[in-house]
């Protein structure tokens, strides 16, 4: 069996990981950063970014106390005030690094970023290439990466299992795909990056790779994780059943003057928030739910046909053409939408540092929870957290590593080989299972007697996967189901103990919605 040893192991190649590896690999460059990924390298969350990032760029008609503002009013009341101001301040210096390293941002005619709006923003301060900015993001930082001589990226290889000694994380067990073998891989420090927990429902916005390991696998080695509850649902999903994936439509698409409308036609939002289409997404999506469940139709509608059909165009070359695709010709017909599961506040409880409850574990991005969200996040506020907590980890292993850390001594066999492997068919239909029980019992508007029925269920499920695993060689596919399970069991059982409704967190009979002329609604 191959024994790998690297000074630095990050698992993930989203913005988090990338950017983590850029910076530790230049900052020493005789030392060995090595990055894990189970997928292509560019596959993550980060590739599907659209609407931007949220910066303070205009110190003219904005500035740092708004962008907190409307983060501390977004998160509500849940959100760590000081790691809020940290992050909105940092954000334009990591943002001017991110250009540096060759990002293109849209200018405006002035030669300027050009800075849009989204929902629960007080001012236009989204940057944006597009409506493509994480495949832009993703392009530039891959190149970096590549450029960085003491960095190396293993593809296909998927992370199972943390190595861990007393509270001390050494490095992580590796199954390459390829060769379908089971390696250990010893670090001084790990970096979890990676990204969220989307595919836990049948419906959701995120990429194939969101399954959770990263959490999953946190949860197994005992890290202190939070806020699994909070899970947020994007207003405008592109409403196509029978479409193998879900696209999203850019909260953009509303910073740039489209109406949400019923099916006869009421712009309804203003019923329920003063700011209207630009509420908070927990509040536009909540009242989307109360409008379809007063109905009983399939999906709203977002009406862009009075908006400048070519500046349309320049903006969203990727939305208009996948509205066309499925029929919708944004000029002249509304586009069908629905809520759809798109990010996860909660996740591997960090420090100010990213550091997690483990020795020499740290977490950055989606998988994290740093405390910038609370209850519900602001619309582009994800890329710009893991923007600034890659330097957080950075900027303390930079100042923490004097090399004096050594590997585990022990070298513990890691074995794939059994008689029978887990068939693709029952990984399937445990998979629908669970996303069926996800998506309908802990949504939008949850109930205590449906989460309860499925805490049970998940939890006679695991113990038959720990039966499986212990008879048969496990597949990717099992790894995958295995993490999304053990993901959901804390989203339920969190839920569950959740007595208050806050943010994205709903729970039937708590508390009433009420209109809140104040600009915090549902
Ligand atoms: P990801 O980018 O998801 O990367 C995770 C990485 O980990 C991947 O490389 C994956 O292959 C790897 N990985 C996972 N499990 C394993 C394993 N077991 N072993 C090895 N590797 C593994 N946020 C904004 O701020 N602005 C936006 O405009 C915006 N738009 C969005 C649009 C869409 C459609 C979606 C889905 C999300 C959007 N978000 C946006 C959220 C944001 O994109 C993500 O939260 C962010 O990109 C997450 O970055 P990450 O690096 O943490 O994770
Ligand atoms: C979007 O473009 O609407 C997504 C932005 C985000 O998730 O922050």
């Amino acid at each position: 069996m191959m024994k790998i040893e690297t000074d630095y192991l990050i698992l993930g190649s989203g913005i988090a990981g990338l950017t983590v590896a850029i910076k530790l690999a230049l900052k020493f460059p005789d030392r060995k950063v090595l990055i894990v990924t189970k997928s292509n390298e560019d596959e993550s969350n980060t590739k599907y970014a659209q609407g931007g990032i949220a910066v303070v760029m205009d110190g003219v008609s904005d500035d740092f106390e708004k962008h907190i503002h409307d983060t501390l009013v977004c998160g509500d009341g849940l959100c760590n005030r000081a790691v809020v101001e940290m992050v909105v301040k940092e954000g334009p210096k990591r943002l001017t690094e991110l250009i540096e390293w060759g990002t293109q941002f849209d200018l405006n005619e002035t030669g300027n970023l050009d800075l849009a709006k989204e929902g629960g923003h007080s001012n236009s301060r989204v940057v944006h290439y597009k409506d493509q900015t994480g495949r832009e993001i993703e392009r530039a930082i891959l190149a970096k990466a590549h450029q960085q001589p003491n960095v190396e990226i293993l593809d296909f290889h998927f992370a199972t299992d943390l190595i861990t000694d007393q509270n001390t994380c050494y490095g992580v067990s590796v199954l390459d795909e390829k060769a379908n073998e089971m390696m250990p891989i010893f670090s001084r420090f790990t970096i979890l990056a990676t990204g969220g927990i989307g595919q836990v429902y049948q419906q959701t916005t995120n990429s194939k790779i969101a399954t959770g390991d990263g959490i999953a696998m946190a949860i197994r080695a005992k890290a202190k994780i939070s806020d699994m509850e909070f899970i947020q649902f994007h207003p405008t999903a592109l409403y196509a059943p029978g479409s193998a994936s879900t696209f999203l439509i850019s909260e953009a698409v509303r910073g740039f003057g489209a109406y949400l409308k019923t099916k006869k036609g009421h712009r309804f939002m203003l019923d329920y928030d003063v700011r209207g289409e630009l509420a908070s997404r927990d509040i536009v999506s909540r009242s989307i739910e109360t409008e379809l469940k007063k109905s009983g139709d399939d999906c709203v509608y977002l009406d862009c046909t009075h908006l400048d059909q070519i500046e349309f165009q320049k903006h969203f070359p990727t939305i208009y053409q996948n509205c066309l695709l499925e029929g919708v010709d944004v000029a002249t017909a509304w586009i069908p939408v629905i809520p759809t599961q798109h990010y996860l506040c909660g996740g591997v409880e960090v420090d100010w540092n990213g550091l997690t409850s483990i020795n020499r574990l740290f977490a950055c991005g989606e998988c994290s929870r740093t405390g910038l969200h609370g209850a519900n996040r602001l619309a582009s506020n994800s890329l710009l957290e893991a923007l600034v907590y890659a330097h957080q980890i950075y900027t303390y292993l930079g100042e923490t590593d004097s090399e004096n850390t050594t590997y585990l001594s022990k070298n513990p066999l890691y074995l794939n080989q059994k008689a029978k492997t887990i068939s693709s068919e029952w990984v399937s239909k445990h998979r629908e299972e669970l996303q069926n029980l996800m998506q309908h019992n802990a949504g939008i508007v949850r109930h205590d007697i449906d989460l309860k029925n499925t805490l049970k269920l998940l939890q006679l499920r695991k113990n038959e996967y720990r039966e499986m695993e212990r008879e048969y060689a496990v597949t990717k596919d099992f790894l995958e189901l295995k993490n999304s399970l053990e993901v959901s069991i804390p989203i339920v059982a969190f839920s569950l103990k959740r007595h208050e409704n806050k943010g994205s967190f709903y729970k039937e009979g708590q508390t009433k919605m009420t209109a809140n002329p104040n600009g915090r609604g549902l």
